[in-house]
């Protein structure tokens, strides 16, 4: 089968307008895709933007409204690209800026949004800046970077690559002094105290914005300042200097968005929302709610995931957060409690070899150990969050992950297309590949690949598609309320989500949607309470079997086989 050919779209609607609606980023199902890791189009064994642009209609045809492709800038490649040596030019294995135009332009003729992202808080040791920075301290570039005499700088800030690093601060042999890096020693942190260094990334943000990219994702965006009594996370210039940003992007660039990564608690995360009249990033990736959600489905309780949920602080108006399972990192499991993390560690792994920093470096497929019933059910509840939700490249075929390769390239390997060589993903000598498609017993690109469930109409990419479509004829999961309600069963979960409609001929109509998931691994009977809907009648959203109607004291029962959940759309009173 060629993927070069457009795939028929069968009954893909799109939501009209998606173009000019100022809400489109809360409507929208992203999908995360490395360009290295997707399509090799000239066979050098790297992923490029030729081949990612090959495959815009497969995306189209499971239902992607927007494409998150992470750091594709000039780059050592010391960390997948996050080490940029120079912010506006394409790594010559992707291709040219025109290349990138063209994928933008195709993307968009398929009503599809482009997101990149934006490491700014620190650069690669080879970027220009930092060469010029360590030789010439009176220089231009000479303040660019946090340059100091000791190692004994801002000591409540934390290392966060504990496997690799012992220290924020590193000695530069050619400067004689210390640095400051966040992250690898190898990617100094920008100097965001110095004004030069603002005009510089806002350079790059226009420039990218100029290109025509509807989004930019602001990564590691809490760890711009820091301060000597603060732990260097969120401090208050960091969130002034956001908030300028923002300002600048919706004077300049009205209908872009800027999406927070900010791996933070609850409510400081939520602060990358900003208000209503300060407004700072239109979305943010919701890191509390992810771990709670694999740590439900081992536990068969969904207490934490019930009591987070209800605790949801609510996000200004236009805001969303972005939810997702798994990413091109580790799950990182370190906003969750130490009882937390070790229960994890246990259930999810078990071998040293799956740990990385503080958290887990396996794919959806794997850690649920291919369980169809659980990545449905993940799935499910993915897309009945509140906000937009992320999806990872090759999870919608359940691919597996190789614990074999260094850090975090055990999820990044190339995508299974088909059961031919390289896994369809290039036509290079096997061995010229950036990284060997995965070759396991269990999801061996023989088996697991693309053509194949294509061709299988039970597969779980048929089932993914099929959810995405249902989920896209109702803007309530983009655009609603949630409420949690109480259940007799701890191992249930239930919420309503709820949109009052717009008011408008063309918007979204008002809608209730019930939706219920079992985290038991055997069947349960469960009572719920949903006191301000007694009476009403309960539709399934797939076929639209009628369920029992709730009781006029708003309490109603369901019975569920293991690991399942239901949609269900809350009728007028019956
Ligand atoms: C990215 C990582 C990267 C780190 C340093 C993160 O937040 O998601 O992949 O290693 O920033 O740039």
């Amino acid at each position: 089968m060629s993927f070069t050919a457009p795939i028929p779209i069968i009954g893909a609607s799109h939501v009209p307008g998606l173009r000019l609606d100022p809400d489109w980023h809360r409507k929208s199902v992203f999908y995360e895709v490395m360009v290295r890791s997707f399509v090799d189009s000239n066979g050098d064994g790297f992923g490029d933007f030729q081949g990612l642009t090959s495959r815009l209609d497969y995306l189209q045809w499971l239902g992607i409204d927007g494409i998150w492709v992470p750091p594709f800038f000039q780059s050592p490649l010391k960390d997948g690209g996050y080490d940029v040596s120079d912010y506006q030019a394409v790594l010559p294995e992707y291709g040219t800026i025109d290349d990138f135009k063209h994928f933008v332009s195709e993307a968009h003729a398929r009503n599809m949004r482009v997101m990149i992202d934006l490491p700014i808080n620190h650069t690669s040791d080879q970027h220009p800046w930092f060469l010029a920075s360590r030789e010439d301290p009176e220089g231009p570039y000479g303040d660019f970077y946090v340059w100091r005499d000791t190692d004994e700088g801002y000591p409540n800030v934390r290392i966060i690559f504990v496997d690799t690093e012992t220290s924020n601060w590193a000695f530069d042999s050619v400067r004689r002094q210390f640095y400051w890096h966040r992250f690898f020693s190898h990617q100094p942190d920008l100097n965001f105290e110095n004004p030069a260094v603002h005009d510089a990334v806002y350079d790059i943000v226009r420039f990218w914005y100029d290109l025509g990219v509807d989004g930019v994702r602001l990564d590691a965006i809490p760890y711009l300042y820091e301060s000597e009594e603060g732990n260097g996370e969120s401090e208050p210039a960091t969130h002034q200097f956001v908030r300028d940003l923002r300002r600048m992007v919706d004077d300049e660039y009205p209908g872009r968005v800027l999406i927070a990564e900010a791996n933070q608690w609850p409510a400081e995360t939520a602060e990358y929302f900003g208000t209503a009249e300060e407004p700072e990033c239109h979305m943010a990736f919701d890191f509390p709610t992810m771990p709670r959600i694999f740590y439900s489905l081992r536990a068969q309780n969904a207490s934490e995931l019930q009591r987070v949920l209800a605790e949801q602080v609510e996000v200004p108006p236009g805001a969303a957060w972005g939810v997702f399972l798994r990413n091109h990192d580790e799950l990182t499991l370190e906003m969750v409690s130490e009882e937390y993390r070790q229960a994890m560690y246990g259930w999810y792994a078990y071998d040293p070899r799956m740990r990385s920093n503080v958290g887990i470096r396996r794919r959806l497929a794997s850690l649920l150990d291919n369980s169809r019933a659980e990545l449905e059910l993940a799935n499910a509840l993915l897309l009945s969050l509140p906000g937009s939700p992320f999806l990872y490249y090759g999870d919608e075929i359940g691919m597996g992950d190789n614990i074999w390769l260094d850090d975090r390239d055990a999820s990044r390997t190339p995508m299974q297309w088909s059961p031919d060589r390289n896994a369809g993903f290039s036509t290079a000598d096997p061995g010229k590949l950036f990284l060997p498609p995965v070759q396991s017993l269990v999801y061996h690109y023989t088996s697991v690949n693309v053509e194949a469930q294509m061709a299988q109409a039970s597969s779980l990419l048929n089932w993914m598609r099929s959810v995405l479509h249902v989920r896209r004829q109702h803007p309530v999961f983009g655009l609603g309320t949630i409420t949690v309600l109480e259940t007799d069963n701890e191992s249930v979960l239930a919420f309503v989500r709820s949109y009052g409609g717009d008011g408008t001929y063309h918007g979204p109509k008002e809608e209730h949607v019930l939706c219920v998931f079992s985290f038991s691994h055997n069947p349960v009977h469960v009572t719920i309470d949903a006191p301000d809907w007694s009476g009403a009648a309960l539709h399934d959203l797939f076929g639209g079997g009628q369920f029992p109607t709730i009781a006029d004291d708003g309490r109603f029962s369901l019975t569920f086989g293991t690991q399942s959940f239901y949609w269900l759309h809350i009728g007028s009173q019956a």
